[in-house]
């Protein structure tokens, strides 16, 4: 064998594969390369001692150190290849740049819980096919009660604990809205069905307590299309109150009610138990009330140009605020409009958090 007779070849090679491994990088390997193969590499002065030799000896030679010139060629271009790859590497590392925006300052900044619920709601409802719908603070008698079905002297106005603004010119009272439920009319008159509606907004009655304030808020939803009944009401709110409340499970019931502008009308309550003074949702055997609902009343429906003959639909109600109170733990109704910075940094949501059904409502 040809590293038998050369046993000092043995020797260089451990030296020269040694000196091609320490190279620390592509400037390192080719000095171990001209050590080697260079014009006064110690390859190269081996191979040019051949002609010293006898043909026989030679021969044998020459094939020894042909194949030790292949290994360490195959040695340095693997070697080539690392180092090649790990200098690309460096390079993109250092010259890498962070195209994203730093936080600025002022997205510290919080946004309220009704902003951050109101967001929810209409993530959850634009699933559904709903669109925004809105109207102004400031009603006429006519859309905030007469539309709706409830005539002067009807008792609802009482109940209702309404804020009356000084006659007008015209002789007409305004009112600040006491319900969205005004949007609905506003909607139907200036559109033509099928549609599906959501409405938040303030509304505004005169009562004041743990549980009740001035100004609050509420989302209104109105469905009208050809052949929607209570099935299609059932199964809409039952969906918001599972995506809403993060429950798959929630027991959801409904029942009877009055409600002036639908016939027949519902509450709906979901199933929540209290324990330890905590209030848990989607357990235990307790009701509570989150919202009333309805099919339009055909009286409604022809008040605001929509003929009940052709159309029908559904419509609901619900307390924004109240609804916040229950999901994120939330006990007293008036904190929310005492602008207590304090009470917004511990309740508050991140501005960069929008909320969507994909990637989680609360976050
Ligand atoms: N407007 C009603 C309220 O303020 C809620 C509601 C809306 C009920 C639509 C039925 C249908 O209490």
């Amino acid at each position: 064998m040809a590293n038998g007779v050369d046993g000092d070849l043995v020797g260089l090679e451990t030296e020269l594969m040694a000196a091609v491994a320490a190279a620390a990088d592509l400037d390192g390997l080719e000095e171990a390369r001209v050590a080697a193969l260079g014009r006064k590499g110690k390859l190269t002065a081996l191979m040019r001692g051949l002609g010293e030799l006898g043909a026989d000896a030679r021969k044998a030679r020459a094939t020894a150190l042909n194949l030790l010139k292949d290994r360490l060629g195959a040695a340095l271009d693997a070697k080539k290849e690392t180092l090649g790859a790990a200098a690309i590497e460096a390079r993109l590392a250092r010259e890498r740049i962070d195209v994203t925006l730093p936080v600025r300052p002022e997205s510290a900044g919080r946004i309220h819980p009704v902003s951050h619920v109101v967001d929810e709601i209409t993530a959850i409802f634009a699933d559904m096919g709903f669109a925004i719908a809105e109207g102004p603070d400031i009603e006429d008698d006519f859309h905030n009660f007469e539309a709706l079905n409830i005539p002067a002297e009807h008792p609802a106005r009482q109940m209702m604990d309404t804020f009356y603004l000084r006659d007008d010119a015209s002789g007409g009272r305004k009112v600040l809205r006491t319900h969205t439920s005004p949007v609905q009319i506003r909607h139907m008159q200036a559109h033509q069905p099928p549609y599906r509606i959501i409405a938040p907004g303030r509304v505004y009655r005169c009562d004041s307590d743990m549980t009740h304030s001035p100004m609050f808020h509420q989302v209104e939803g109105l469905a009208i299309d050809r052949a929607i009944h209570m099935g299609h009401l059932k199964g809409c709110l039952f969906e918001f109150a599972r995506s809403y409340f993060e429950v798959d499970r929630l027991r959801v019931r409904f029942r009877p009610s009055h409600f002036p502008f639908t016939e027949p009308s519902a509450e709906m309550d979901i199933g929540c138990a209290w324990k330890d003074g905590e209030l848990r949702i989607g357990e235990g055997d307790d009701w509570l009330e989150i919202l009333g609902c309805g099919m339009v009343h055909p009286k409604v429906l022809t008040a605001a140009g929509v003929d009940p003959t052709q159309w029908q639909g559904f419509a609901f109600g619900m307390g924004i605020d109240r609804i916040a109170m229950l999901k994120y733990g939330i006990p007293d109704l008036r904190a929310f409009f005492e602008s207590d910075l304090r009470w917004l940094r511990h309740y508050g949501f991140s501005a960069l958090d929008q909320p969507s059904l994909a990637e989680g409502l609360a976050l």
